[in-house]
């Protein structure tokens, strides 16, 4: 099965240095492709320009940052689009808990603040930001009202919300393949609507185009 992922043998020898039962082997493989990226293969993949630019494009367009917003992107990966926001003028901070990624996305987007950190718990005091981005991470996240109640908290009032997901019609495609998938959470277009609403965000819309879901909402 790590074959199927494109992992190679330093994932195996990592797989193998684990010391987890056969039993957690699903578990780890999800961690190591998406969820907690780490090694050679995953650094090549969200460090590449082409990764997950769908969302990327669509998530930058939703929010139209410039000089004067300060962005906030959860689960920041390889850092694009922290490469890409910087570009507007606006000022940038990433936040991702695989410390491979945070120092990947340190690397690729020179100009951004990059911490480790859990998006459950923000290290940053209340209305921080004027944007909160998150690109293919919602699925990952155990309590994501919680976490939608965190972007709510760090962002000043009127402040925006874009976040790409990946719809329930695409669970089991080679967009969320097993065994991530039934690893994952998806949410039909008004699940996810009302997901945002009870965490106290306002203008809520959800956008689903072939299964990409764009939910923008504001604090
Ligand atoms: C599928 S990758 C997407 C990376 C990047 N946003 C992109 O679109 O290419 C998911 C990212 O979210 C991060 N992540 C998942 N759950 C997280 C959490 N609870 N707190 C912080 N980062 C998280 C992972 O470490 C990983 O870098």
């Amino acid at each position: 099965m790590l074959r199927d992922f494109g992992l190679g043998d330093e994932d195996e020898a990592a797989w193998e240095r684990s010391g987890l039962p056969a039993a957690a082997f699903e578990d780890w493989l999800t961690d190591r492709v998406a969820r907690r990226p780490a090694g050679a293969r995953a650094r090549a993949v969200y460090g590449a320009d082409d990764v997950h630019e769908f969302a990327r494009r669509a998530i930058l367009e939703a929010l139209a940052l410039g000089p004067g917003d300060w962005l906030l992107e959860i689960g920041c990966g390889g850092g694009l689009l922290l490469r890409d926001a910087l570009a507007s003028g606006a000022a940038v901070t990433g936040l991702d808990h695989s410390d491979e990624m945070v120092r990947l996305a340190r690397e690729r987007s020179d100009g951004a603040e990059v911490v480790l950190g859990d998006a459950a718990e923000l290290p940053f005091p209340d209305a921080s930001f004027t944007a909160v981005a998150m690109s293919i991470v919602l699925m990952f996240l155990a309590d994501p009202e919680a976490v939608l109640r965190e972007c709510r908290r760090v962002l000043r009032r009127g402040g925006r919300v874009a976040i790409y997901t990946t719809a329930p019609e695409l669970c089991g495609t080679p967009a969320a393949p097993e065994p991530l998938a039934s690893r994952s959470r998806f949410y039909a277009d008004d699940e996810l609507a009302e997901l945002a609403r009870r965490s106290g965000l306002i203008d809520v819309a959800v956008v689903n185009d072939s299964g990409g879901q764009l939910l923008t909402a504001r604090a």
